[in-house]
């Protein structure tokens, strides 16, 4: 069976999406679409230069809506370096006013191609794209996934793991609510060395919110050095998209719609070849449920005024 996935916008985030697809091998067919046509070319030459020294051969597509009609994952990666550059107050939202008109234009095309699979959003910010692209495409909510807070959950597991001195990959639990400013690491999901990590905490002194403050303001951390992110959100991009095309039936922590707070927020589903296929129910604490609360009402309210 052939797997085909489309990324659509080819700045940084995009660019090394693909790359990421094309040196792994992940995909037989790669549609790239992006406004700047040179830009795409130019991409699409240099790995084609790649391929003779690659593993995995891919075949390549540029600027064609109509062929994302049968990929099996379309991945938004749409933003704007400008305003970005000038995002002093480190919100994701200055973005808003470039990415929330380029939502309804993409999603109007990828529905026009008829494109039946799984839509990954990475656009900022990024629950509220996610919702907007889920209306534009028409897709059934399941099918449309924000990457959300995949990245800051692995910036927490990072800054955990530095703290003890281990692999990210031993360090478990999510951060959960919004990819923004009103996420929250969920401590009581966290586990290491085989135990909760507010146990491990308290008996080695540990500052749990300062390692919440660096989840949060990871992305920042990287921004200051090189004014954007692609690495880390690329990873978890691409992650996702292998997930689905899999059919792997993982735990994640993505932005997915959840009916009990009426909005997309990030909370772990299992997820598979037909996107969200069941939502995880989590025994947070009292004070973690209000944390979620006051993130889904600022991502539901921010959405809403945006549509209107
Ligand atoms: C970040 C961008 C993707 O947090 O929002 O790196």
């Amino acid at each position: 069976m052939t797997r085909k996935i489309g990324v659509i916008g080819m700045g940084h985030v995009g660019s090394t999406v693909a790359h990421y697809i094309v040196a792994g091998g992940f995909a037989d067919e790669l549609v790239l679409i992006d406004t700047n046509e040179d830009k795409v070319v130019a991409d699409a030459t240099d790995f084609e230069d790649a391929m003779s020294n690659l593993n995995a051969h891919t075949n390549i597509i540029v600027n064609d809506y109509t062929t994302i009609k049968d990929a099996d994952v379309v991945i938004s990666a749409v933003g704007n370096i400008k305003l970005q550059k000038d995002n002093k107050e480190h919100d994701r939202f200055i973005e808003l006013p470039f990415t929330g008109k380029a939502a309804k234009a993409v999603g109007e095309k990828v529905k026009a191609s008829g494109f039946n699979g799984v839509f990954i959003d990475i656009t900022n910010p990024c629950d509220v794209i996610t919702s907007m692209y889920q209306v534009f495409t028409g897709l059934p909510k399941e099918r449309v996934i924000g990457t959300g807070t995949l990245l800051d959950s692995s910036r927490m597991r990072r800054a955990v793991a530095k703290e003890l001195s281990i692999d990210p990959r031993s360090v478990s639990g999510y951060n959960l609510g919004e990819h923004g400013n009103s996420q929250f690491t969920a401590w009581s999901t966290v586990n290491v060395l085989g135990r909760p990590i507010t146990e491990i905490a308290k008996e080695r002194n540990i500052d749990l919110e300062k390692l919440d403050e660096m989840a949060r303001a990871g992305g920042y951390t990287v921004f200051h050095g090189k004014k954007y992110t692609n690495y880390g959100i690329a990873t978890a991009a691409v992650r996702l998209a292998n997930i689905i095309m899999s059919d792997a039936r993982t735990e994640i922590p993505v932005s997915n719609y959840r009916e009990e707070v009426g909005t997309y927020l990030s909370y772990p589903a299992i997820v598979g070849k037909k996107g969200i296929l069941e939502q995880v129910q989590l025994n947070l604490t009292e004070e973690e449920n209000e944390k979620l609360k006051t993130s889904a009402n600022y991502i539901k309210t921010r959405f809403e005024s945006t549509m209107k």
